[in-house]
């Protein structure tokens, strides 16, 4: 897609296309599969083609007939003229036997629901009740919400800016700033959008920096901040003479943090660095304030991010569960006494306490030499959870608009818990 083509009706149905695909693709797949006499011998890009064409049979309103023969054409403008008799033969029998074949493989649920077995087994073993309905969650379309700048802008009066506009919307209760679309536009149709007064952002991802409860004057540290959409949230919330330190490992993706402050006019101290290693960025001064992003399997986040269900395979789970843990020690050492961290969305699927993530939760704490006050959260389903740890002291009231109810205490450290759907 050219530049010239950003933000163009071609580019969403582009995107809606892929997106589609990407969701539906291993239930599309099991199907074709059966009507390709050797599936391992058909080229990538014609597997690909045939894969997006039987998406837009399925799942579109399109004629079945003229998605074959733009798929057909396809082929051959793409210079796989060679394979066009067998995109024409597959998916013509597609169109005609549809009906029985998805009969057979959606006896399957990993193939209705389309996910990858690994993921359903861990899905339903951690939520043996809600583990069909959170497969099927996952397949819906994510709405487009919007962060607003409420210092420069108050939401009602954003939402009368969108009317004027013609973009219906509506608030999300728990959050103060959120306001989501009845149906997503591209960016450059909101109003004050390229001035920085609003950001796109989910509602549940705006919990973050409300969690944390931060004030003029305090320094905070943002670990794993790339794109910066929780940095952006944060100067907002600081304000002026905010004292933010945005930190990622990824030296391309710090460069987004750079153009997202830009479009906020905001300021950070932003740097490219190992949240794992202090020494990478810190200078010594401790934080009253850090947000932990952490890498995480993103399995709680496949409805916005469908290609998560090709792409991550099991095996990666300890892993980033180890670098969760290193990065959760480090931030831990550079917390000023009394001070809170906050770590949203980590997610994959929950184990049972007791289990290993527990013990080593529970040495992550014991390395709090300084005796300051940190947090965590893990678990996501339906709903995200996020688990604030704040030694005596209360996250504010009703943060996410639901009853913040401390869940346990232990060692001076109380926990609180509070849930979004997002
Ligand atoms: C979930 S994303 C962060 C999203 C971001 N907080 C936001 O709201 O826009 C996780 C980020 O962690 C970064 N990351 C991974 N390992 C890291 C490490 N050891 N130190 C710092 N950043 C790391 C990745 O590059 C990625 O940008």
């Amino acid at each position: 897609m050219n530049r010239r083509a950003r933000g163009s009706p071609e580019e969403s149905a582009v995107r809606a296309i892929a997106l589609g695909t990407l969701r539906w693709y291993l239930r599309l797949l099991p199907a074709l599969e059966e009507l390709l006499e050797r599936p391992a011998a058909v080229a990538p890009p014609v597997r690909a083609l045939l894969t997006v064409a039987a998406h837009q049979v399925e799942y579109s309103r399109n004629a079945p007939e003229a998605t074959v023969h733009a798929a057909v054409d396809a082929s051959r403008l793409g210079g796989m003229t060679r394979a066009s008799g067998l995109v024409n033969a597959v998916l013509r029998r597609f169109v005609g036997e549809r009906a029985a074949l998805f009969v057979r493989i959606d006896a399957s649920l990993p193939a209705r629901t389309a996910h990858p077995a690994w993921l359903v087994e861990r899905i339903s073993g951690a939520w043996p009740q809600q583990g069909v309905e959170l497969l099927v969650a996952n397949n819906a379309h994510p709405p487009m919400t919007l962060r607003v700048d409420l210092s420069r802008v108050g939401r009602k009066e954003y939402l009368a800016l969108l009317a004027e506009a013609s973009i219906d919307a509506y608030e999300i209760q728990w959050s103060k700033s959120a306001i989501t679309l009845n149906h997503p536009v591209p960016v450059n149709r909101l109003p004050g959008f390229s001035e920085g007064a609003v950001s796109v952002q989910d509602a549940g991802a705006q919990l973050a920096a409300e969690l944390l409860q931060v004030s003029p004057g305090m320094r905070v540290l943002d670990t794993c901040a790339a794109p910066g959409g929780k940095t952006g949230h944060l100067l907002e919330l600081v304000g002026p003479d905010a004292d933010v330190t945005a930190v990622d490992i990824d030296a391309d993706r710090v460069a987004l943090i750079h153009a997202n402050l830009e479009r906020l006019q905001r300021t950070a101290r932003v740097c490219v660095g190992d949240a794992r290693e202090p020494a990478t960025f810190w200078d010594g001064r401790p934080f009253d304030r850090i947000l932990v992003d952490a890498p995480c399997s993103s399995t709680g986040v496949i409805r916005r991010h469908p290609d998560i269900k090709l792409l991550r395979r099991s095996t990666d789970v300890p892993a980033l569960v180890d670098t969760q843990r290193a990065i959760l020690e480090a931030a831990v050492t550079m917390l000023a006494a009394g001070a809170s961290q906050l770590s949203p969305r980590l997610s994959r699927p929950r184990r049972r306490c007791g289990q290993p993530r527990c013990q080593r939760w529970r040495r992550a704490r014991s390395h709090n030499t300084s005796g300051s006050s940190f947090f965590r959260v893990l678990r996501r389903g339906p709903t995200a959870s996020i688990m604030l740890v704040s030694k005596r002291q209360r996250p504010g009231p009703d943060v996410a608009g639901s009853p913040v109810r401390p869940q346990r205490k232990s060692r001076g450290l109380s926990l609180y818990r509070c849930y979004a759907r997002i």
